[in-house]
C-alpha cells in the first residue's frame, strides 16, 4: 500500500510500532533500519511521518514556520467520544502553551517570560537541589538498598519544580497519577477502556491546576515563574491570554519536573551499566558536567517530539505533504553516526555530546534545560562522592510507560555496602 505521498511502505515502516515494549526498551536500536535504509518513513500505524537521522531532525526543529508544533500536546490516540464527554465533564479545555504555540505569538510570550530562566536567577536553586539530595541519602545511606526513584529523584526535581513555579507543594502525592495519566492520555495508545479510567485522572489533573491557579491569581505579588505569568497576564492579557495561563499551569506542572526525574533515573542507569564511565567520574569529577551531556544524549528523557508541515514540505528528499504530522526521534538523531562518531559509546570526553536534540532545537528549545542540567549534575556529584561503590540489583526488570515520547525507569533499584561509605552523613 502507498504511502499518503504516494510512496511505497516497506515492511519496516509498516511494522513501526512505538507503542510495543521494544521501543521504549532500546529506542535508538529499535529505529537502526530507519537511520541506515528509510531515514523519513511513513507510519501507518501511528499515522505520522517519522524521522530519524540527525540532520533531518534538526533541519525541521530549525523551521518552526514550515514545520509547526501546534500538535505538541495533541492526543496521538484520538479520544473517543465517551472519553471526549468525562474531559468535558470536568471542563478540560487544553490549548496553546508555549511549547505548541506559533509565531509571531510564541516568542512575543517567550520573551515576557523568560526572565526566570536566566542563569543568574538559576544559581539560587543548587543549594536547595544539594541540600535535599545529602538529606534524601541521608535517610538510606546505612541501609545499604535503595530504589532511587521513588526515594529521591522523584520529589527532589519535584520539589525544585514547584518551588521554582511558586506552586504550594501539597497534594504533591496526587501528582505523580496525574502525571502518568497526562502522559498516557498526550502521547499514549491507551485500550478505549484505559482511556477512560485516564479521561477521570487527566480531568482531576486539569481541575486541580485550575485551583493552584484561581489560590495563586488572589495573591498575584508571590515569587515563582507562575506569578510572574500571572504578572505579565495582567500588563499583557493580548500576549499572555487567559487560555495560557490555564493550559500552562496543568502542562507545566508535569513538565518541569517529570523530564528532569526521569533524566536522572536514566542517566544513573546509563553510568552504573558502564562501570568505566561511572569510575571515571567518581576518580575526575570534573567530567560530570560532560556526563550529563552524555547521559542526556543516548538516554534522555524526552525522546521524540511532534510537529505538523503547513505547506507541502521535503525532508530528507521526501516529500510530505501539507498537514502531514511529523514525529521527530530525537534519541535516533542523538545516535546518528554521521554527527556523533561511536555514538553507541558513553564518551565522557565526546567534544559535541552538547550538540543532542534531548531539549529540542531553535525558536522552542527546551526553557528549562539549565535547571535539568543542574539538578542532575548535583546527584551525580553526592553520588560519586558519597556512594562511589554503588551498583544496580542484579536482575531487576526495568519498566517503562509505554508512549512516543516521555522516558524514564519506573523503578531503579541500587544496593552498595554501608560500611564502605566513604561519608555517613551529608551534614
Ligand atoms: C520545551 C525537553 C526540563 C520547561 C521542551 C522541549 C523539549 C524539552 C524536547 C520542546 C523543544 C522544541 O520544541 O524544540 C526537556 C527535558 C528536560 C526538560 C529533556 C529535562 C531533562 C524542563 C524544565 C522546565 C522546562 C525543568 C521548567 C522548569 C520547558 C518549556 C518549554 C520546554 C517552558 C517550551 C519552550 C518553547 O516552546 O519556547 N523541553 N525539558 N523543561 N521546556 Fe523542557
Amino acid at each position: 500500500l502507498p504511502g499518503p505521498n504516494g510512496c511505497p511502505v516497506s515492511s519496516n515502516a509498516a511494522a513501526f510500532n512505538p507503542f510495543e515494549p521494544a521501543y521504549m526498551e532500546a529506542p535508538a536500536e529499535y529505529l537502526r533500519w530507519s537511520r541506515e535504509q528509510e531515514p523519513v518513513f511513513w507510519s501507518p500505524q501511528l499515522g505520522y511521518w517519522v524521522v530519524t537521522r540527525y540532520e533531518d531532525v534538526k533541519a525541521v526543529f530549525r523551521d518552526n514556520i514550515l514545520f509547526s508544533p501546534a500538535n505538541a500536546l495533541e492526543k496521538i490516540t484520538p479520544a473517543t467520544p465517551e472519553v471526549t464527554q468525562v474531559l468535558q465533564r470536568y471542563g478540560y479545555a487544553m490549548n496553546r502553551t508555549m511549547v505548541n504555540e506559533d509565531e509571531p505569538d510564541h516568542m512575543e510570550r517567550r520573551r515576557l517570560l523568560t526572565d526566570a530562566f536566566l542563569p543568574e536567577r538559576l544559581v539560587a536553586y543548587e543549594p536547595m537541589v544539594r541540600a535535599l539530595a545529602r538529606q534524601y541519602m541521608d535517610r538510606f545511606i546505612d541501609k545499604g538498598r535503595a530504589e532511587l526513584v521513588s526515594e529521591m529523584f522523584y520529589e527532589i526535581p519535584l520539589n525544585i519544580a514547584l518551588k521554582f513555579l511558586g506552586v504550594p507543594d501539597d497534594g504533591a502525592e496526587q501528582l505523580r497519577q496525574f502525571a502518568v495519566a497526562h502522559t498516557l492520555n498526550t502521547w499514549g495508545r491507551p485500550t478505549p477502556q484505559e482511556q477512560l479510567q485516564i479521561a477521570e485522572n487527566v480531568g482531576r489533573f486539569w481541575q486541580t491546576a485550575q485551583s493552584i491557579l484561581d489560590d495563586m491569581r488572589k495573591r498575584p505579588d508571590g515569587e515563582g515563574w507562575m506569578y510572574e505569568t500571572i504578572r505579565q497576564h495582567l500588563r499583557h492579557p493580548d500576549i499572555v491570554p487567559e487560555s495560557y495561563l490555564r493550559s500552562m499551569m496543568m502542562a507545566i506542572l508535569a513538565a518541569a519536573h517529570e523530564t528532569t526525574s526521569n533524566a536522572t533515573a536514566n542517566a544513573f542507569l546509563t553510568l552504573l551499566r558502564q562501570r568505566e564511565a561511572w569510575d571515571a567520574i567518581c576518580e575526575n569529577p570534573a567530567l560530570i558536567p560532560n556526563a550529563v551531556e552524555e547521559c542526556l544524549r543516548v538516554s534522555g528523557s524526552i525522546i521524540a517530539w511532534r510537529r505538523v508541515a503547513t505547506a507541502d514540505a521535503v525532508v530528507g528528499g521526501v516529500p510530505i505533504p501539507k498537514g502531514g504530522k511529523l514525529l521527530l526521534v530525537q534519541v535516533s538523531a542523538n545516535f546518528d553516526s554521521r554527527h556523533f562518531e561511536n555514538p553507541e559509546e558513553v564518551d565522557l570526553y565526546r567534544e559535541n555530546a552538547v550538540e543532542h536534540m534531548t531539549f529540542g532545537y531553535g525558536a522552542h528549545q527546551c526553557m528549562g534545560k539549565n535547571i535539568g542540567r543542574m539538578q542532575m549534575r548535583v546527584f551525580l556529584e553526592e553520588f560519586t562522592r558519597r556512594l562511589p561503590h554503588i551498583g544496580l540489583v542484579e536482575n531487576q526488570t526495568i519498566r517503562y510507560l509505554p508512549n512516543t515520547s516521555f522516558r524514564g525507569p519506573d523503578k531503579l533499584w541500587v544496593e552498595w555496602d554501608p560500611a564502605r561509605n566513604p561519608e555517613r552523613t551529608g551534614a
